[in-house]
């Protein structure tokens, strides 16, 4: 304890004394009690607190796993810890929800140093369910409802049923603003708020002050989204009005604290994403320049064509995650194989040969998205291919076409490569065709093969379309 204390807290060695003597005392009020007992301390630099001791009641099983000491806990989920913190008071709470995720009527009083200043929070906390609530400020239910049923129109019971039944906290207000009705997540949610006894009847402002701007808001019909506390809440206001005169109003309230918290871990999760494929490109990139470096400092002329191919290869590679960074504001990971492609075949054309090659790529209507693995195979086959034609189909500088053209069917996509050049003379295959025959067979379960042709090459790859890939027909023809 004394460990954690100086560890995480600000507290002096004096106070941590006066902790670790209320610690002593635990297990024995555990037992008395039949109550999980701690001492939490608010972390330095922090606005969580940390449990710091612990003690289980020895008679019953118990409903902590596990030690929580040393455990964060956040003040959403245990209002009363940070209440008592606050106030130097005492604090009860019917639901707080435990480390372990259960729900347990929590006790609070603050621990005091001789200056009076609070240095920890003593709880006691008893499990809900064998226990049924005493005093009337807990009790699970609403008020109101006839109240509610006027408001509404006529007497229709079923209005306050309905809302009895909400998750979401349904409150309504007479026309001097206070609060007439309140379904059990209300009462549920003001009782912890505000510890008051008595709630029906009180203004609301001085119950929930947070709502001021809600009832200075002209607005009859209005959505807020207020912060307090850490907590993320949506505030439907409704005004109800009678030949102009205000009969109530109407709140709904929906805590979305969580919803918040996921959204956020979410976000985190994919910009982590994003600086992976940051990452990875770059490292690409570094590789490839060390490839260059490699080719400036004297090196054989004939080794110059094998560096040549590798370069392309890496580029092909770092072409995927090129095009989904470009994308990463649309936030989806595929990537568009047609565009891919484009990038990957007019990058070679443009640098790397001198002869004058017309490509062509035709998407005929498909818009293909797959995964960065699976499109990582396909920039490296289609690499080797245009890249054969380049090198290999226009000897002597011939003017030549090379069409990239891609079909499919309901099962599979079909990808074509033809050039119009000198055509292959014998079949013996070297890396590059390897590297192709591999990706097609292993990475994309599919098939390569060469088309018989009168004029140069037709090469075309067959593979099944998998859950990885997605293809939309698009009306317009979207050649280039
Ligand atoms: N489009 C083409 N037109 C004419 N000949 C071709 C064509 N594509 C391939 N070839 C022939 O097939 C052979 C094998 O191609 P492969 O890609 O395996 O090897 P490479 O291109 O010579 O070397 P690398 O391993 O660098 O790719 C080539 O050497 C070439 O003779
Ligand atoms: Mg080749």
């Amino acid at each position: 304890m004394k460990q954690i204390c100086q560890l995480y807290t600000e507290l002096t060695l004096e106070e941590i004394i006066i902790l670790e003597n209320v610690a002593s005392t635990l297990q024995l009020y555990a037992d008395l009690n039949n109550a999980y007992m701690f001492i939490d301390c608010m972390m330095k630099n922090s606005e969580q607190a940390i449990v710091v001791a612990e003690a289980f009641p020895r008679t019953s099983e118990s409903i902590y796993e596990n030690s929580v000491v040393g455990k964060i806990v956040f003040e959403s989920f245990e209002p009363g810890v940070f209440y008592s913190y606050r106030a130097g008071k005492k604090s009860l709470t019917s639901q707080a929800v435990t480390q372990e995720g259960k729900t347990v009527e929590q006790s609070v009083i603050p621990i005091k140093n001789d200056k009076h200043q609070v240095i920890g929070v003593l709880i006691s906390e008893e499990e809900i369910y064998n226990h049924t609530p005493i005093g009337s400020s807990y009790k699970n239910v609403s008020f109101g409802q006839d109240e509610l049923s006027e408001v509404l129109g006529g007497n229709s019971r079923e209005v306050p049923m309905i809302s009895d039944l909400l998750m979401e906290i349904f409150l309504l207000t007479d026309k001097d603003d206070c609060l007439t009705y309140s379904n059990p997540a209300g009462v549920n949610f003001i009782t912890e708020m505000t510890l008051m006894d008595k709630i029906q009847h009180q203004p609301i402002l001085e119950l929930l002050p947070f709502l001021q701007s809600v009832y200075d808001f002209k607005e009859d019909v209005f959505i807020f989204d207020l912060t307090i506390d850490r907590k993320n809440l949506i505030v439907k206001k409704i005004r109800v009005k009678e030949k102009e005169q205000l009969k109530g109003t109407l709140l709904l309230i929906q805590d979305v604290t969580e919803l918040r918290t996921k959204e956020k871990e979410l976000m985190m999760k994919s910009v982590v994403i994003q600086e992976i494929h940051h990452r990875v490109k770059n490292n690409l990139q570094t590789v490839a320049s060390l490839l260059r470096l490699q080719m400036r400092k004297g090196f054989p002329e004939e080794s110059k064509v094998y560096f040549e191919d590798t370069l392309n290869r890496i580029y092909s590679i770092s072409s995927v995650y090129e095009l989904i960074l470009a994308n990463s504001n649309t936030d989806d990971e595929d990537v568009n194989i047609i565009e891919l492609t484009r990038k990957v075949s007019s990058t070679l054309v443009l640098n790397e040969y001198a002869i004058k090659v017309n490509l062509v790529i035709e998407s005929n209507g498909n818009k293909i998205l797959t995964t960065s693995r699976k499109a990582v195979s396909i920039a490296l086959i289609i690499n080797e291919l245009v890249q054969n034609s380049l090198k290999h189909a226009f000897p002597e500088d011939l003017a030549g076409e090379i069409v990239v053209s891609f079909y499919s069917n309901k099962t599979f996509l079909e990808l074509h490569i033809f050039d119009n050049g000198v055509g292959m003379k014998e079949s013996k295959s070297s890396l590059g065709l390897e590297i192709v025959h591999n990706l097609v067979l292993n990475d994309l379960n599919g098939e390569f093969r060469y088309m018989p042709v009168k004029l140069g090459t037709h090469a075309v790859v067959t593979f099944p379309i998998s859950s990885e890939v997605i293809i939309y027909h698009e009306k317009e023809n979207t050649n280039s």
